[in-house]
């Protein structure tokens, strides 16, 4: 079991190991003495797979454990399932000491955190995320929250849990789709600031692994080892979102309009994915970047199966992302890679970024 410290306003460990499913009962125990009830929040895909087996863990700790679980898929990430989350936990007293505990994909890691933020205005979360995108991004560093009609993420609150658990295991009963869609936000770290990671998973593509990643656990265990080294360099740094904290936004800006004009029938990481596709592109023709750079940025992202284009318009992406959060006042600040493992944060105002993207 590999454990990765992050420093952020609180301290907190990521457990990242084969089978940590059926033990993490002992591992929340050690790090939440007091607590002595634990709301479990998952979805319809991942509790039959696995909530029972996380529930006699709790258990086995002297945990009285309550259920909640939503129907798969990111239309649910809404203020009716924090509500259904407030109501279960209310109705069996839960006080201040007493914890959620997220079992899924990033929807449920995003939701159980904000569930646990504003419960009697903030109670404990432990994330045990099981998707790939989860466990490489959205279970830490404490970003929590819910869509709006309006917007992605758009309501929510910064709240870190007190122990991520990763158990690899649950890697294998993914569907290859979703493990693909994981990629997306895997190959983003090797862009923006892992160069080594990019060696790895370059040579695991020329080598003709890439679409098979999914069956070498051990290979996807290290993997996933560095994302969240990255991840917690990056939360250490800026917690709150303020600096370097947005260059994990790379290909979000774009991504996150496509997403919803698709009404979320297109994936998270799909959408990333195409997302870096589109910058890359808007890149060399500024001359930000290098014919080299920007072909094995490309490369790579279709190697592991996923889209860098869409025939979203420069008008249309950059209208949208004006909706979006992650524009701070008259400007949007978009994410470039100019060179493999180096990302730059530009400011841009609107009719910048539509000539930029056109
Ligand atoms: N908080 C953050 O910092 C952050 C970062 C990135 C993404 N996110 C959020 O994460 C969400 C996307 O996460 P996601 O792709 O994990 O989506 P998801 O939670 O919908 O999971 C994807 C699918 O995989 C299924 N699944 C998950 N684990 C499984 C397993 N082990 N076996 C079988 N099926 C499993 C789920 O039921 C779901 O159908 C988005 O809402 C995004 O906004 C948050
Ligand atoms: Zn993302």
């Amino acid at each position: 079991m590999d454990r990765i410290n992050i420093q952020a306003s609180s301290d907190y460990d990521v457990l990242i190991g084969a089978g940590l499913i059926d033990s993490c009962g002992t591992h929340i125990r050690e790090c939440l003495i007091r607590a002595q009830k634990a709301l479990i929040v998952s979805d319809t895909n991942v509790a039959p797979l696995y909530l029972a087996r996380v529930k006699s863990s709790l258990e086995r700790e002297g945990f009285s454990v309550s259920e909640f679980v939503f129907e798969a898929g990111e239309e649910k990430k809404n203020i009716e399932s924090i509500a259904g989350m407030w109501a279960v936990m209310a109705g069996e007293e839960f006080t201040r000491t007493d914890i959620v505990v997220s079992l899924g994909g990033g929807v449920a890691t995003d939701m159980g955190g904000f569930a646990a933020a504003t419960f009697l205005r903030g109670i404990k979360v432990v994330q045990i995320p099981t998707s790939l995108l989860a466990m490489a991004d959205a279970a830490i560093g404490g970003k929590t929250g819910i869509d709006l009609p309006q917007g992605k993420n758009l309501a929510g609150a910064f709240h870190q849990p007190s122990m991520v658990i990763e158990d690899t295991d649950c890697l294998t009963t993914l569907s290859p789709e979703t493990f693909t869609e994981g990629m997306a936000e895997v190959i983003k770290y090797a862009f923006i600031m892992d160069p080594e990671l990019y060696e790895t998973l370059s040579g695991i593509a020329s080598e003709g692994r890439a679409m098979t990643l999914q069956n070498d656990i051990d290979t996807v265990t290290k993997i996933l080892r560095c994302c969240v080294k990255d991840k917690a360099e990056v939360i250490t740094e800026d917690e709150h979102d303020n600096g370097r904290r947005q260059i994990l936004n790379y290909g979000h800006t774009v991504g996150h309009v496509i997403e919803r004009n698709s009404n979320f029938t297109l994936a998270h990481g799909v959408c990333v994915a195409k997302g870096m596709g589109i910058i890359t592109d808007a890149c060399l023709k500024a001359g930000l970047t290098t014919e080299e750079t920007a072909r094995s940025i490309k490369d790579l992202i279709k190697a592991y199966g996923l889209p860098t284009e869409d025939p979203i318009t420069a008008k249309d992406a950059v209208s949208g992302a004006m909706n979006d959060k992650k524009k701070r006042g008259e400007k949007i600040s978009v994410i470039l890679v100019n060179e493999i493992g180096k990302a730059e944060i530009k400011k841009m105002t609107p009719e910048e970024f539509t000539e930029f993207l056109r």
